[in-house]
């Protein structure tokens, strides 16, 4: 992997189901042996660059996390020639360094998540394929973030371990303990199966995640609504910046 062309993928999530500054050309229904992506994909150049642009929850959001069709969303984007791909996740922190509305590329991951399709490798197969995950995001598109931040002045954490639990509930206080004592740093519902998917596929891929709550238990109260779409509001305009950065 470690490719330096190729049609830039993004996947938005919650708080990013419409990318600001794409300029739209088709959008595409299309079909794959592994049934519907969440939407069609949209076709379009953003900072100059020709991108393709996914949904994950649909657009109006209508998805939640364990029914998306992660195999569908990532053999869509690969087969329209999709070679790399900045993923976009709202997460809960659970580290005291990762304050909500900031931005955070973590480097490590933890699956909590059952029932999910984890794999294109079943079925009729001729060998079985046990492939490399120790590290599960691209290193090259890691350090293109990281330049980009750092070129546009946007705060960026460097690492971190991402949880993805099931959902679609947010967890209890001792959910969120144990996966502190497991040395997790944030936690979402939506970072896999996406990446190992990816990961099959040849794509290179990134999480770029922006904290929108403190972690169930991390403070005295309860997690809500509000608070989430208000980090999201006050982190997105830079998720933006970023990402026209890193493309352009
Ligand atoms: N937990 C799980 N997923 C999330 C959270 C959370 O606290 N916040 C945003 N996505």
């Amino acid at each position: 992997m470690n490719q330096e062309s190729g049609i830039w993928g993004i996947i938005g999530g919650t708080g990013l189901t419409a990318l600001d500054g794409l300029e739209i050309g088709a959008a595409e229904e299309v079909d794959t042996p592994w049934g519907a992506p969440s939407g069609p994909l949209q076709h379009g150049r953003y900072a100059g660059k020709p991108v393709v642009f996914m949904a994950r929850h649909g657009n109006p959001h209508r998805i939640p996390p364990h029914e998306i069709n992660y195999r569908a969303n990532l053999r869509a984007m690969r087969d329209a020639g999709v070679s790399r791909i900045i993923a976009v996740n709202a997460v809960g922190s659970i580290n005291d360094a990762m304050s909500p509305a900031s931005l955070v590329l973590p480097d490590q991951l933890v699956d909590y998540t059952w029932g999910r399709p984890q794999t294109f490798f079943e079925g009729n197969l001729e060998a079985t394929t046990h492939i490399d995950f120790t590290w599960p995001y691209s290193a090259s598109l890691r350090r293109r973030l990281l330049e980009g931040a750092s070129e546009a002045a946007i705060g960026l954490t460097d690492g971190g371990v991402y949880a993805c639990t099931q959902g679609p509930r947010l967890e209890t206080a001792a959910e969120i303990h144990r996966l502190e004592r497991d040395g997790c740093d944030l936690v979402g519902m939506t970072g896999m199966p996406e990446a190992v998917l990816a990961r099959e596929l040849g794509v290179d891929y990134v999480s770029l995640c922006l904290v929108v709550n403190w972690a169930a238990g991390k403070t005295e109260n309860e997690i809500t609504l509000d608070e989430i779409h208000a980090n999201l509001e006050a982190g997105i305009g830079r998720v933006h910046a970023l990402l026209e950065t890193c493309l352009g």
